[in-house]
């Protein structure tokens, strides 16, 4: 039978892991399959690493450019990472006629619509498994496993290197610099780690996940998105003992009136399981009308559970590639002409419940102020906290959490309390999902 001719682009940890398991496994991937799937050449700035790797097994070179305008190549893996090159050399593959496979969820996110657009004219697959939360089979499922459903949302774990980081700083009971530096020296945590801590990284898979989801256009722009690094331990320990867990939660939400789309720090229940996803793991939380709340958990990166992804796309654009593109699985769930141009919400109109911290002086009426104001703004409480501080004679925290309401009753709020006399310094909020 005839290979599957593939031209790999990027040889790093996911790169080298797609190598190694397509020649570990390849009996049982072609069986799958229908065909064997060959990678013939494999292109990569280190020349010597690809000349190690392949051990003249596949054809090398250092000119990426070279694999997208092969004859050769049906399907081009990209896995160089990035908005730039990695555009242009996926426009190129499109334009070329060849199927694309790709791990590459910043692209995809800032530019898939121009991406599947153009896939979609060409008659050819662009796949991308590996581009939301490594091995777990989650764009599968929304896509194809959950298609009776109207999804109602979304919620994910999906930024390993953020949840390893606050596993260790409730474990430890350090702050986020001693956590970020010990996933640094444990190799979770980049040198430059800005994508993974302030949460661009989670945005553009939650965006991804959404247009999938609701089969919306992409997104990403309007996404709310904050990271992790401003969280204070303190913050943790409150919410630990009100019976919550704080996580960097990527929600996608529908609503009569639009889409929410956001990722920040989010106070979770303890007891579902979502919260109890330690480490370096991610799960997926799906809400669908008919099939209720399902959960998908795994590892979210690393050589071979991404390569676990990467191949699954290979052997479905090795069944489909013969087959009328007009009748393939459509790149965003729903069939390109039926796309909703549903608004993704600005972040004060957002619904949701809140955690609040303040510090105020230890007097009386200094509680009833701070009450009186939610009162006033139609918050209501759902549990109350006061703590004597480690620090601050005379003072006492309150932590409040709040039922659901609009953003903009939350921030209203916030500048109110922050103007009494008895309110100390800034306001510490935080969202909270039920997800229930
Ligand atoms: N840096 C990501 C994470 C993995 O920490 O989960 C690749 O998206």
């Amino acid at each position: 039978m005839k290979p599957v001719h593939v031209g790999l682009l990027g040889m790093g940890t996911v790169g080298g892991g797609t190598y190694a398991v397509l020649s570990r496994n390849a009996e049982e991937i072609s069986r799958r399959a229908g065909r064997p799937i060959a990678i013939t050449v494999a292109a990569d700035r280190n020349l010597e690493r690809i000349r190690a790797m392949t051990n003249g097994r596949c054809r090398v070179t250092d000119d990426a450019f070279a694999v997208v305008n092969d004859p050769a190549v049906e399907v081009v893996v990209e896995l160089i990472g990035g908005y730039t090159v990695a555009r242009d050399l996926v426009l190129s593959a499109i334009e070329n006629g060849k199927h694309v496979v790709t791990a590459n969820k910043a692209l995809l996110a800032v530019h898939g619509n121009e991406i599947f657009a153009a896939a979609q004219k060409r008659g050819v697959i662009v796949a991308f498994e590996a581009a939301v939360a490594g091995g777990i089979p989650i764009v599968k499922a929304l896509r194809e496993g959950l298609s009776a459903n109207r999804i109602e949302w979304v919620a994910g774990i999906i930024n390993g290197t953020t949840n390893f980081i606050l596993s260790e700083m409730r474990d430890k009971g350090i702050s986020f610099a001693e956590a970020l530096a010990g996933a640094q020296r444990l190799g979770y945590a980049e040198a430059d780690p800005t994508f993974d801590i302030e949460g661009i990284d989670a945005a553009h898979k939650i965006t991804l996940l959404a247009s999938i989801a609701f089969g919306i256009p992409v997104q990403f722009a309007r996404a709310h998105v904050e990271g992790i690094s401003k969280l204070d331990a303190v913050d943790i320990r409150y919410a630990e003992y009100l019976g919550y867990r704080i996580k960097l939660l990527g929600l996608a939400r529908k609503r009569e009136d639009g889409v929410e789309l956001r990722v920040h720090p989010t106070l979770i229940p303890n007891k579902r399981l979502i919260a109890n996803v330690e480490g370096a793991m991610n799960a997926v939380l799906v809400k669908g009308d008919a099939v209720d709340t399902t959960l998908y958990y795994g590892k979210g990166a690393g050589a071979e559970p991404t390569a676990s992804a990467v191949i699954a796309d290979l052997v479905d654009v090795a069944r489909a590639a013969a087959t009328d593109p007009d009748n393939r699985v459509p790149h965003l769930a729903f069939q390109p002409d039926r796309l909703h141009d549903v608004p993704v919400l600005p972040i004060d109109q957002a619904e949701t419940a809140g955690y609040l911290r303040l510090r105020v002086a230890d007097r009386p009426g200094a509680l009833a102020d701070v009450t009186r104001i939610l009162a006033d703004c139609a918050i209501s409480i759902d549990a109350l906290l006061q703590r004597e501080p480690e620090e601050g004679e005379g003072a006492a925290d309150i932590i409040l959490l709040t039922h659901v309401c609009r953003e903009r009753q939350t921030l209203d709020a916030i500048a109110r309390m922050e103007a009494l006399p008895a309110v100390y310094g800034k306001v510490t909020r935080l969202r909270l999902e039920n997800l229930q």
